[in-house]
């Protein structure tokens, strides 16, 4: 007798329920977005139909008056048609103290003091876009709170020198990162009705001469590693505005620049926001007009306050412009562009009934804040398990450097925050660790900065250093807290680093501690590298940012191990400056020779460089330590040859062989070991972020389209493919590899 199989039958059974049930799901699901979709579209022509309307009501004086500012942060509305003013604020790391209406001195409010979010570098250094798309979102919700419109951010020049005195501002030296950390940071902002503002673009690499100075780049540099993070802010980020810069490129200035405006953002990568100008670089009307500048702002400094008639009214997209449009010298078509664009950023933001009301200082944004501050620290070294000091051990623990009590929220140029909250390392370190005692001593003083200026010290050096030896000598450990500040000639807007060393006599006071106590660890605040002379002496080196208002919380949850370290590096570490590639070249390269300057290493920047040229660099882009170790195996592709269209899936085994929670980046790197063209020898396509628990292990996939192994041919001007065989690199940093994988790769 033939048997019943019960679990066959049962199995058969499940099935079917399970399709009853998925598939009615999935059917609505389907039809719930696509009813989405269409309302989506009929809202958008709707608001298309509106701004047609609201355009034939306005008169020429109006439209033109929508175009430039009318104070240091807003343009004019209409109110004759209800139409709202524009405001705007810095900056990219949280919302900017209010600003006088008509000069750069702050208002003096007692209910703008905010939450500081950490700075950009930090964010990249995550590796980690769900945690970009909470920073966005908070800072957005912050924005709406102050009622801005516009937030002056995020910034994604790329980190080509270590000297710019604006790096600490950006997302790192690679392309790809700056793309998958600034495409979820735009949403976040944008989902409260804020418009995200994406600058500087573009070639805003370097602060000196940054007026003036005349960029000559490959058009396959420029494409392969200057704009990508600027078009996957437009094509994937959908950014509502997007900020020019003060320098040339190719002779001319890029807030009204044909080619990169016209031609690359409203033409090829279809940008239908609104260009804002940086402040004060527009410097023509015909160009302003004509080469796609919608909105000008912060021309002259000297507003209402210190002009009889109205500035504003001479901008170069007042009444010249005005002018000229009455001449007919240029048609009227040409404002009606501009203006329906900067309409269609209102019905996005401040003509949008449905956005929220946004908020602010709540205790959800301190958490991302400390999130974010605490996932971005990079450890770079760790001799004999150093770190994590023990909270519950009595020690005596001198806490020697600046850094450990200055704010470093304030300070740096337009990006400098009122925080409501900062807590300085220090704090941080005397709460989280209650039985030991923390000696401080400033070791060294930079004097205090005033707006942007480093002002004398008013200590005397030799007794500082006197004061920070003796406390070195007697303590268990020393902790040395110091690196860069945002004054002048630090991490500052407006001028770039003299050199890569630490300021101030820190080299030298380093070394002298060292010979009065061994055990010391450094924590470097900075938006940048440094040369460290002292990197085999100390026995652990933490790369911790400028952390926002958490920082010192942040910096205790490494320091005691109640976070494991998992930040990566966004940009290459060099001993020395001239092993940067933009020095290597010399003067011509960086700065510039009188206004001239031409970015000689093409598309070698960063790692691409070192690892091209097989320079090893003192800590390479993607490396950060961790307190327990991480195993990758069983590293494949999903086949081995692919077309151009296909997508290459790697997956991997992850796990965990240490006693701690913590978190890895796998990164996936790709070459062409026999490329007939110059390439470099990594390039990161991929990465993702893991979190396990001591002991365990998780399979992932890491997925990278065929298409992304393009490059910018010059011969065509455009994109192509190089056929053949392909190799992918899976590991832990730019320099480090687990596994190495070959495929092939065909153009069908
Ligand atoms: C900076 C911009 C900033 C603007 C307004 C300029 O100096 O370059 O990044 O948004 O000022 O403060």
């Amino acid at each position: 007798m033939k048997r019943i199989d019960h679990t066959r039958w049962l199995s058969g059974f499940r099935m079917l329920l399970a399709v009853l049930i998925v598939c009615p799901l999935f059917v609505r699901s389907q039809r719930a977005q696509s009813e989405k979709q269409e309302s989506n579209l009929r809202q958008m022509k709707e608001i298309e139909a509106s701004i047609e309307d609201i355009l034939g009501q306005l008169t020429l004086e109006e439209k033109v008056a929508m175009c430039h500012a009318q104070s240091k942060f807003s343009t004019p509305g209409v109110a004759r048609l209800g139409i709202p003013e524009i405001w705007m604020s810095d900056g990219p790391h949280g919302v900017r103290g209010e600003i006088n209406w008509d000069n750069w001195g702050y208002a003096g409010w007692t209910n703008d003091s905010i939450t500081a979010f950490p700075a950009l570098t930090c964010l990249a250094a995550t590796f980690n876009p769900a945690l970009s798309h909470a920073y966005g979102s908070s800072l957005g919700e912050e924005a709406r709170y102050r009622k801005k419109d516009v937030l002056l951010g995020p910034g994604v020049n790329i980190y080509r020198t270590p000297l710019n005195g604006r790096n600490f501002e950006y997302m790192g030296e690679d392309p790809f990162l700056a793309s998958e950390m600034v495409v979820p940071y735009i949403k976040g902002v944008q989902q409260n009705g804020v418009a995200a503002c994406v600058k500087h673009f573009a070639l805003n690499n370097q602060e000196k001469w940054r007026n003036y100075v005349d960029v000559k780049v490959s058009d396959r540099a420029l494409h392969e590693i200057y704009l990508p993070a600027f078009k996957a802010a437009v094509e994937k980020g959908n950014v509502w505005a997007v900020m020019g810069s003060y320098n040339k490129f190719r002779g001319q200035y890029c807030s009204h620049h044909e080619f990169l405006i016209n031609t690359i953002l409203k033409g090829d990568w279809a940008f239908d926001g609104v260009v804002i100008t940086d402040w004060g670089s527009a410097h023509d009307t015909r160009e302003a007009a004509l080469y796609g500048l919608d909105m000008e702002m912060g021309t002259g400094t000297d507003g209402l306050t210190t002009t009889l008639t109205n500035a504003y009214d001479n901008y170069y997209l007042a009444n010249p412009f005005l002018e000229m449009l009455k001449s007919g010298e240029v048609p009227e078509e040409v404002l009606d562009d501009k203006v329906r664009r900067i309409l269609r950023l209102m019905f996005r933001t401040n003509m949008n009934p449905d956005r929220g009301m946004g908020r602010m200082n709540n205790q959800e944004h301190l958490d991302v804040a400390r999130k974010v501050a605490s996932e971005g620290m990079v450890l770079l070294k760790n001799q004999g398990r150093f770190f994590p000091l023990d909270p519950d051990k009595e020690m005596t623990v001198a806490v020697i450097g600046e850094n450990a009590t200055r704010s470093m929220t304030q300070g740096g140029g337009s990006s400098e925050l009122k925080a409501r909250v900062e807590v300085s390392p220090l704090e941080g370190l005397r709460q989280r660790f209650p039985k030991a005692t923390f000696l401080h001593s400033l070791g060294y003083s930079s004097g205090p900065s005033v707006y942007g200026r480093v002002e004398p010290a008013p200590y005397d050096a030799d007794s500082l250093r006197q004061e920070a030896l003796a406390m070195a000598s007697k303590a268990d450990k020393v902790l040395f807290i110091g690196g860069l500040n945002k004054s002048h000639l630090q991490d500052c807007e407006g001028g770039d680093r003299e050199n890569l060393r630490l300021p101030f006599g820190q080299d030298n006071l380093l070394s002298e501690i060292l010979k009065v106590n061994k055990n010391v660890g450094v924590v470097l605040i900075s938006g940048n590298a440094v040369r460290m002379p002292w990197v085999d002496e100390v026995q652990g080196i933490l790369q911790a940012w400028y952390a926002g208002s958490m920082a010192g919380h942040a910096l205790a949850d490494i320091l005691s191990g109640d976070v494991n370290p998992s930040g990566k590096l966004p940009f290459t570490f060099p001993e020395t400056l001239v092993e940067n590639a933009a020095h290597s070249f010399g003067e011509a390269s960086y700065p510039g020779i009188k206004k001239d300057q031409e970015y000689k290493e093409g598309i070698f920047v960063g790692y691409r460089w070192h690892e091209t040229q097989k320079i090893k660099p003192l800590f390479p882009f993607g490396f950060g330590l961790s307190y327990t170790d991480f195993k990758v195996s069983q590293v494949k592709t999903n086949a081995e040859k692919y077309g151009s269209n296909d997508t290459v899936t790697i997956s991997f085994k992850i796990e965990n062989t240490g006693v701690r929670a913590g978190a890895e980046v796998v990164q996936v790197y790709m070459g062409k070991p026999d490329s007939k063209i110059a390439r470099p020898t990594r390039e990161l396509k991929g990465f993702q972020k893991l979190d396990l628990k001591p002991g365990e292990s998780q399979t992932a996939e890491i997925r990278i389209p065929v298409s992304s192994f393009r490059y910018y041919n010059e011969d065509i001007s455009d994109w192509a493919l190089e056929p053949g065989d392909y190799s992918l690199y899976v590991g832990n940093a730019s320099d480090h590899a687990y596994s190495t994988l070959e495929i092939a790769v065909s153009r069908d």
